[in-house]
């Protein structure tokens, strides 16, 4: 049996260097492997839960689509689609939420956090984990790769599924979160104490996927450092050159020891050179591949082909549940 791996991303802000390197160039190993089948999707009911500009939505959700293509997801190999193309979800969500306390949906770290101090927040933004868990539950995934952030969201899911198994008869296969090393550790370039994150609000520490290589080379040479003009791996003591470390050893391939080696003590200027010419390269590469993604007209081919696939899976799976729950 293959293994089935299925993430999503939720398409508020840009794609970051860290999604790259956290989530997508992983999903693209795990695509690789024959024994894997995997599903990649944009989260965009997700991203509803807060207010989106309609049009910015719309186009950013195929942008999120044909950058996963440029990234390296084969179309060929993975089903990548648009979660609201697959009207089956919402349905098996809402059966989820019927079997889901309202105590554990309220006690979800990220829910506290985005609705602390609000006075509206939406009802969405607390049933956000179990839409998350009808992502998961529907295909029967063995395999979740998040960030750290998303951990609990996937354990959700699994006490979910674990609880109408035992009430309703096996439905489900309980599903494992993978959370990837290099996801937690891509830091801000500007504070290397935070995650980079689409959303964040000072640019110059964030590299999006659509900045210009100029940029990239700039942002990387102005990222913060200590002051000990020594090249070496101390995550705590050198939180902004571990950070460029570990960008450079995943766009390299190389290990981080090696990399340390040759520029030990050559001081950050020339280390930040290579680090700069390492990832503006490469997003120039990916670039090239976006733009002849999204001009090649085959975006919607791509789309049908993945839509199939995820709708007729979450169409078995919903009949099933419906079954079992005493629905017609
Ligand atoms: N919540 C994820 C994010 O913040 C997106 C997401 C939605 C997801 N459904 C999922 C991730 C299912 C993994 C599996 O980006």
């Amino acid at each position: 049996m293959k293994k089935r791996i299925l993430t999503g991303l939720k398409p508020t802000g840009e794609l970051t260097l860290g999604n790259y390197i956290g989530a997508i160039s992983q999903m693209v190993e795990l695509s690789n492997d024959e024994n894997n089948e995997v599903y990649l999707f944009v989260a965009d009911l997700h991203a509803l839960t807060e207010y989106q500009d309609p049009s910015t939505l719309r186009e950013r959700i195929k942008k999120f689509i044909a950058m996963y293509i440029a990234c390296g997801m084969d179309p060929e190999k993975v089903s990548i689609y648009i979660q609201s193309d697959n009207e089956y979800i919402p349905m098996i969500s809402w059966i989820l939420e019927c079997n889901t306390y309202y105590g554990e949906a309220s006690r979800m770290i990220q829910f506290k956090e985005k609705s602390k101090g609000k006075e509206n927040f939406t009802v969405g933004l607390l049933t956000y984990p179990i839409l998350m868990a009808a992502d998961i539950l529907y295909c029967d995934a063995d395999l979740v790769p998040v960030g750290i952030d998303q951990k609990q969201h996937v354990e959700l899911a699994r006490d979910i599924a674990e609880r109408f198994n035992n009430k309703y008869g096996k439905t489900f296969k309980l599903p494992e979160p993978l959370i990837s090393k290099e996801g937690i550790k891509i830091k801000d370039l500007k504070d290397p104490s935070k995650k980079m994150s689409k959303s964040e609000v000072n640019p110059n520490g964030v590299i999006s996927l659509f900045d210009s290589p100029e940029i990239v080379s700039k942002k990387i040479m102005g990222a913060t450092t200590d002051s000990e003009n020594l090249v070496y791996y101390d995550e705590e003591n050198k939180p902004g050159i571990s950070n460029l470390l570990n960008i450079a050893s995943v766009i390299s391939k190389r290990s981080i020891d090696d990399i340390a080696n040759e520029y030990k003590a050559s001081g950050y200027g020339n280390f930040k050179k290579y680090v700069a010419s390492l990832t503006s390269n490469m997003i120039n590469d990916i670039q090239g591949k976006y733009n002849y993604i999204i001009n090649s007209g085959k975006l919607e081919e791509i789309l049908n082909k993945g839509k199939e696939n995820s709708r007729k899976l979450a169409y078995e799976k919903m009949i099933e549940m419906k079954k079992k729950v005493g629905l017609n």
